[in-house]
């Protein structure tokens, strides 16, 4: 069966995945050779201190030439961002534009440091005012009191391959997705040398076959814009 990769930061210089054009191709490589079809492209949007147009010209300009690249290589890009939440962004941000492809789902990072109840009620205002379905980055970057309150709001959850690596990290994350607290998986990757990808495909091979197909399963419908 076909992968997608759910986050991924292959678009050339838009962020700090990939430097240049070359390392997006190393990156398109590696997916192909970890029999990735489809990638999400999630490159970082910080609202902050980031124009909205800007970014999304650029985002344009950067799949005018990944594009051609990836069907080449018979690989299926999707449009996204990886959207780091902050204060009032439901207001200030105009946050359709930077949905997972044509569906209604957003892949919301959260901040970098500790967080207050701000920050649940932005996720509120993106449900309810923005109409959006938030899709959790990487929650096992997240400390556990915290993943403790992300998952009480049942939400769709991200978690990133290289969470797998290791012993114990690994049985922990596959019972994760056992109990189904995370639905989709992604690489992540940002350097071209493959490593994140090498991560990709031993994180599913841990999973095995049932869970991976699992998920790719929640992949594809939320691709299709199908709740999961
Ligand atoms: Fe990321």
């Amino acid at each position: 069966m076909k992968r997608i990769d759910f986050h991924a930061h292959i678009l050339p210089e838009l962020d700090h995945g990939s430097k240049s054009l070359e390392i997006s191709l190393q990156q398109l490589d590696w997916a192909k050779r970890v029999q990735v079809d489809t990638i999400v492209s999630t490159s970082h949007f910080y609202g902050w201190r980031r124009d909205l147009d800007d970014f999304l010209e650029e985002r344009q300009k950067a799949l005018e030439i990944i594009l051609p690249e990836a069907e080449q290589r018979g690989l299926t890009i999707i449009p996204a961002a990886e959207v780091t939440i902050f204060r009032n962004i439901a207001d200030k941000v105009d946050l359709n534009a930077l949905r997972i492809g044509d569906t209604s789902y957003l892949l919301l990072e959260m901040p970098q440091e500790t967080w207050g109840n701000w920050v649940y009620t932005e996720i509120e205002k993106i449900i309810s005012k923005a109409g959006l379905q938030p899709i959790i980055a990487h929650l096992d970057r997240y400390p556990d009191r915290d993943v403790e309150s992300l998952l009480e709001w049942n939400l769709i959850y991200q978690v990133n391959a290289d969470a797998f690596k290791g012993f114990w990290a690994g049985r922990k994350y596959v019972n994760w997705v056992k109990n189904n607290f995370v639905q989709v998986i992604g690489s992540d990757v940002h350097g071209g040398d493959g490593q994140d990808y090498l991560n990709f495909e031993a994180a599913l091979k841990k999973l095995g076959p049932q869970y991976e197909q699992s998920l790719m399963k929640n992949a594809r419908r939320i691709l299709a814009d199908k709740r999961i």
